[in-house]
């Protein structure tokens, strides 16, 4: 069935909110349900969506990939718990970097990080907890660019024509797919959600594997999650759809200490756009971005270059990867 998209202009935030309860509700059923929370405002809208319809039913799980931003793990759950919503953080971080290792091509990186949620870390999960089905907050841009051959979105099966039941053993919910981004932030404040969390920059799901260009090592990991805090530290308050430090594979002659250093490369690129359909960089000023790059390659061990990206998405994308 063709997805009727519903614009954050016609959507009326309250109805929205009633007709997918009830439908979440319905699909479940009696049964129980799990849902994987991250803490952008997709899955955190869906985290409460589902509650509201399924109250205990529903469990909900952190999964703590090794690829999430500094502290992330620990601070989604308290900001949860303020919320009487309990959630409980899946260590997974060997299963994902074993499944990542040696892979340099893009879409091979996406198709491993996928496996391992669906079929490894929630299939064990569903079968631990007795759930029949999985809550999750795919949204109608990670659809469309999945389906055109742009980037296999890690959260898209039914559109390809991947039966979850047959291929993971679960049901698949999703009760967003109608909105885009704009949209699920109206929601998000509609269901009372903190605005940390409803004006909360996206961050991709394969997350900093989406920014490490090349094979993903936990090392790597580490230097562009040191650059992201950052990074974010000094572009937090340029008023951006989305700003990210991407870790090069390529090694350049830099020079410290009067040394010749064949160092990292980080490239920064913060977007303007409205529903990442299309994005524009922003004009960051020079004196924030010389900053930006002073800090990076003092604090961030072997960056020896710092980059801004300034071409348009099309023909970029707004992830390196
Ligand atoms: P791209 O790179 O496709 O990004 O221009 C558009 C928006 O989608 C996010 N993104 C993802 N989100 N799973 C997600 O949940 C993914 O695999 C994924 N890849 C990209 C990206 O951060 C941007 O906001």
């Amino acid at each position: 069935m063709p997805i009727v998209e519903i614009t954050a202009n016609e959507l009326d935030v309250e109805k929205f909110i009633k007709d997918k309860t009830t439908e979440i509700s319905e699909a479940a059923g009696d049964d129980t349900a799990i849902n994987a929370l991250s803490g952008g405002v997709d899955s955190s809208t869906v985290t409460l969506l589902g509650h509201k319809a399924l109250g205990e039913k529903l469990k909900t799980y952190f999964i703590d990939n090794g690829l999430m931003r500094k502290d992330e793990p620990q601070e989604v759950v308290s900001i949860f718990s303020k919320m009487g919503v309990n959630v409980e953080i899946i260590d997974a971080r060997k299963e994902f970097f074993a499944a990542l290792k040696d892979i340099d091509d893009p879409e091979k990186k996406r198709e491993a990080i996928t496996q391992t949620f669906y079929k490894k870390v929630f299939g064990r999960l569903v079968k631990e907890s007795g759930a029949r089905h999985l809550l999750q907050g795919t949204i109608l841009t990670d659809v469309d660019e999945t389906v055109a051959g742009i980037k296999r979105q890690h959260n898209v099966f039914e559109q390809l024509g991947i039966d979850p039941q047959e291929t993971f053993g679960y049901k698949i919910i999703e009760p967003l797919l109608q909105l885009r981004k704009d949209g699920v932030r109206k929601v998000a404040e509609g269901l009372g959600l903190p605005e940390v969390i409803f004006n909360r920059p996206p961050f991709p799901g394969p997350a900093l594997a989406a920014r490490v260009i090349g094979a993903v090592t936990p090392e790597d990991v580490e230097l562009v999650r040191q650059a992201t805090v950052i990074m974010e530290e000094v572009l937090g308050s340029v008023n951006s759809f989305q700003n990210m430090a991407i870790l090069h594979k390529d090694r350049v002659t830099g020079m410290r200490n009067n040394m010749r250093e064949f160092g990292r490369q980080i490239e920064i690129r913060s977007w303007e756009s409205t529903d990442a359909r299309t994005a524009t960089p922003m004009r960051v000023d020079y004196e924030t971005l010389f900053y930006l790059a002073d800090r990076i390659t003092k604090e961030v061990q072997g960056v020896v270059s710092v980059t801004y990206h300034i071409a348009k998405k099309p023909p970029s994308t707004m992830e390196a990867v």
